[in-house]
């Protein structure tokens, strides 16, 4: 969604503000700014404009004439008011003395609006934001952190906020609720940054802000304050990830990059959690106490995220026997969900800051269950505020479409079903350490079903015109289903459907017709001729089929299906992780034939943090 960054130094602000504005482009926005003080004019220079970012970047010849070296600039995605040149940010006040950014949304903004238009003060735009900078302007006084403090007592909602004042030009007021802020550590220079792929160019030294948080950053200090405005010193941490892992690397798109980095990503989650032939998972939820205690699981999550919960479910089930709930985040916050200290919560999160998943882990704790969170971004909301994290280590992701972060979170979720078997004692010694060895051959079987993407590539040809899919399986397949569904849907925007085989028969086979291209899953060994006699069914009503299941079934499958892709043979816990990859990569080429904009789909952001 919407990104801020900030920065206050010694060179020019605007093309360093650009540049960290166009590494965020990828969350998804409609419209950009940049508001920067001049110190010839002694006012703020705010310009900005509606559509890509590039539009900006060209108006101001990438910020060379932009003179000033604090300011703020913001991607928006649009909540509150139209996508428009006067409802991006910064939003600036009445004088124009006071701009700001923001993400979020100030609930409260109505009744604001209708206070300060009451005190004779005009508004501009249809924002929330304005409300905020409005608000600072009328309790300012020459104090700038005073009027940022009492117009905080009056903003309800989530928030993370950039704040310059044209009277305080050494200086950028940062502030964060319920929404991601971190601030940069530079030499000579400072900066905020709502998502620390911003900072990559820059610096490497950060620090998250904590809900209530503000901060002052000046050129050579950040003083940081908490909820009671007592000075704090967060501790810097050092970030690991390379710029080039959030650059293209010769790929047309991120999204292929980031399919195609998936056996190196399965690598960096999986070995340093496999140790002399045991898997390593023990920490503060984690532990022979606990899982003792233990009487069920629930899963918590969003989109992709909660697919890997549904093909999750299967795996844990099996293996420990325990009774595993899957709900989506969204749902499970307002469910009064029945989950206590013997509940394992297991929230699982890419990007760490979905609001709904933070607010579901929240409910979670607040009911006494222990929270274990499965998160990429290292640092992020959910990591921080979870009993015990486990990190996925995919590396950064920036198409919109989950790739890498799906299949890592799903061999980490996997991984953690058989260590809790071994601890339970519901696996035997053979299995256990077979599945271990699985694990370890992992990346290099992921590498072989990429390997065929050019076969894949072609399949595209059959997919692309077509209005309507369904994509059909059981059990793993139908976790399957509904991953391969949505890439299909978010990408390539046709109608894209995951159903339970076994329930076409009950409401669904209707709309099976001439043109319906039907991908049927049957990955699953053990379902596999029931795979089989979906495909007949469905064919015999007209439908296309494109089947996906393992090498040494193709040929049966080619008997009946117009097109078969396969996975290596492998053991049920693999055949989601590796399944995945040629349904990416069928999303993939189908939207590249139709021209979608791939790494960026219309209306979608990477990280969802409204509700
Ligand atoms: C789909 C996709 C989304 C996310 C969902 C949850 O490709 O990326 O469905 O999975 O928005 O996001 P996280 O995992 O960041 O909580």
């Amino acid at each position: 969604m919407c990104g801020i960054v900030g920065y206050i130094g010694r060179e020019q602000a605007a093309p360093i503000l650009l540049e960290g504005l166009s590494r965020l482009e990828y969350r998804g926005y409609d419209s950009a700014g940049v508001a920067v003080f001049d110190n010839e004019t002694g006012a703020l220079a705010v310009h900005k404009a509606g559509g890509r970012l590039q539009v900006l970047h060209d108006r101001l010849r990438g910020g060379a004439d932009l003179h000033g070296t604090a300011g703020i600039g913001h991607t928006r995605w649009a909540t509150h008011g139209a996508p428009s040149d006067v409802n991006s940010h910064p939003q600036v006040s009445r004088s124009g003395r006071i701009a700001v950014v923001h993400n979020g949304i100030i609930e409260n903004y109505s009744e604001l609006r209708a206070y300060l238009t009451g005190q004779g003060i005009p508004f501009r735009s249809e924002t929330d934001t304005e409300a905020a900078a409005q608000l600072i302007e009328y309790f300012y006084s020459g104090d700038l952190l005073a009027a940022v403090e009492k117009a905080l007592q009056r903003i309800q909602g989530s928030y993370a906020l950039g704040i310059l004042c044209a009277d305080c030009p050494d200086q950028i007021i940062a502030v964060r609720k319920d929404n991601p802020l971190i601030l940069g550590y530079g030499d000579g220079c400072n900066f905020i940054a709502s998502d620390v792929t911003a900072l990559l160019g820059h610096t490497r030294q950060v620090s998250y802000m904590e809900d209530g948080e503000l901060a002052v950053l000046t050129r050579d200090r950040i003083q940081c304050y908490n909820r009671q405005m007592q000075p704090i010193q967060p501790k810097p941490v050092a970030i690991d990830w390379e710029i080039d892992a959030a650059e293209k690397g010769g790929y047309e798109h991120f999204m292929l990059k980031e399919i195609m980095e998936q056996p190196e990503a399965l690598r960096r989650c999986l070995s340093p959690r496999i140790r002399n032939g045991e898997a390593v998972f023990e920490g503060a939820v984690l532990n022979q106490a606990f899982l003792e205690t233990m009487r069920r699981i629930h899963i918590v999550a969003c989109g992709s995220s909660y697919h890997v919960g549904v093909a999750g479910k299967y795996h844990l089930e099996r293996l420990t026997r325990r009774p595993v709930e899957v709900n989506l985040s969204s749902e499970f916050r307002y469910m009064d969900p029945i989950v206590d200290e013997r509940t394992l919560v297991i929230v699982i999160s890419q990007s760490g800051e979905t609001l709904d998943t933070m607010a579901a882990l929240r409910e979670a704790r607040r009911l006494g269950a222990p929270v274990l969170s499965l998160v990429n971004v290292v640092g992020s909301s959910i990591a921080r505020e979870s009993d015990q994290v486990l990190y996925t280590w995919a590396g950064p992701e920036i198409a919109v479409a989950t790739t890498k972060a799906y299949t890592t979170q799903l061999a980490l979720l996997s991984l953690l079903a058989l260590w809790m078997a071994r601890r339970l004692n519901t696996v035997s010694d053979e299995a256990y350490q077979a599945a271990l060895a699985g694990f370890q051959a992992l990346p290099e079987q992921m590498e072989a079903v990429l390997s065929r993407r050019e076969e894949i590539r072609s399949f595209a040809s059959q997919s692309s015109s077509r209005s309507s899919m369904f994509f059909i399986g059981r059990n793993l397949d139908y976790a399957l289903g509904l991953e391969g569904s949505l890439k299909m849907k978010e990408i390539s925007y046709i109608h894209a459907e995951a159903y339970a085989s076994g329930e076409l028969k009950h409401g669904s086979i209707s709309l099976i017709e001439q043109d319906t291209l039907v991908v049927a899953l049957g990955t699953y060994g053990r379902l596999f001729s029931k795979a089989v006699s979906n495909v007949v069914e469905v064919k015999a009503r007209g439908a296309g089929v494109l089947a996906l299941t393992t090498d040494s079934r193709k040929e049966e499958m080619a008997r009946i299906a117009d097109g078969v892709m396969t996975i290596p043979d492998a053991d049920d816990l693999f055949l989601p992780i590796l399944g995945a990859a040629p349904l990416q990569l069928f999303a993939y080429y189908t939207a590249l034939l139709r021209g979608c904009d791939i790494d960026k789909p219309r209306n979608l952001a990477k990280s969802v943090t409204v509700e």
